[in-house]
């Protein structure tokens, strides 16, 4: 897979997942553009530029649809377009539904689903001039199997599945595949903040014995985004050790 003379944008890649899909890009000779609402964002900038390639980073937020808009001007005054984007930003804020707040409701739909739309939308046109692009989203397994503590959260990842479904049928005529990766458990902050029971559960439905690494969704997310995959498009693309 090769990927240059082309640019990616990845949300919420100060670390973890996202970080990771941006290093394997890299690698494999994309420019690179990091947004994350952390200030850490900065810090992966020398890690992707040691690979030879040009990087920018934005400290946004996803739900901030003025700081979008500007970040994608910013990108286009730089560099030579934005052909694939990376819809990874993510947040949890667990509680069993009979205690969920309203807020941890409405905080997580904000991020993962408001996000995923105000960033394709900035992105998306220059996608349909250009008549190219790639545009993967990061669902979850729970989106799927649903998990006792996550109604938020695992309400925000089958809607992008629904998400990424229609929107590839809108736009695959002007060249534009949207596909989503959905991870099982994979070995992050997010997943260290469970406790050890919880984790020894997790492991017990897992058939391949281990949480998944960061490098295991970088892999598929570099498939989907390269021209291998070109005939692939409206995909879910399931990477969770066989435990769905
Ligand atoms: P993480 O918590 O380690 O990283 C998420 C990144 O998103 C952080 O750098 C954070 O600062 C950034 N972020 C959060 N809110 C943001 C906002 N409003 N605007 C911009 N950036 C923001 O999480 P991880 O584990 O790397 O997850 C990445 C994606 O993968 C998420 O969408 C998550 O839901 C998904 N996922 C993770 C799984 C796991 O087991 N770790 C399993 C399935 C899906």
């Amino acid at each position: 897979m090769n990927f240059e003379g082309q640019t990616a944008l990845i949300t919420g890649a100060g670390r973890g997942i996202g970080k990771t899909i941006a290093l394997r890009l890299a690698g494999s000779g994309a420019d690179i553009v990091l947004a994350d609402i952390s200030p850490d964002v900065a810090e992966v900038r020398g890690e992707v530029e040691a690979l030879g390639r040009k990087c920018m980073t934005f400290e946004v937020d996803v739900t901030n649809i003025e700081t979008i808009d500007a970040m994608v001007k910013n990108i286009t005054d730089e560099l030579s377009g934005i052909h694939i984007l990376v819809n990874n930003a993510g947040i949890t804020q667990d509680n069993l539904f009979l205690r969920m707040k309203s807020e941890q409701w409405s905080k997580v739909i904000d991020v993962n689903l408001n996000g995923v739309f105000n960033v394709t939308k900035a992105v998306i046109r220059l996608m349909v001039k250009q008549r190219t692009g790639k545009i993967i989203n990061i669902s979850s397994v729970v989106g799927f199997t649903g998990n006792p503590g996550q109604v938020n959260y695992s309400s925000t990842k089958s809607a992008l599945v629904g998400f990424t479904k229609s929107l590839a049928r809108e736009v695959g005529v002007r060249g534009i595949t949207v596909n989503a990766v959905a991870p099982g458990f994979i070995d992050t902050a997010m997943t260290q903040a469970l406790n050890e029971s919880q984790q020894e559960v997790i492991l017990q439905q897992i058939p391949l014995g281990r949480m998944g690494d960061a490098e295991d969704i970088a892999n598929a997310v570099a498939f989907l985004a390269s021209k291998e995959a070109s005939y692939i498009t409206g995909t879910i693309l399931h990477v969770n050790g066989g435990m769905y």
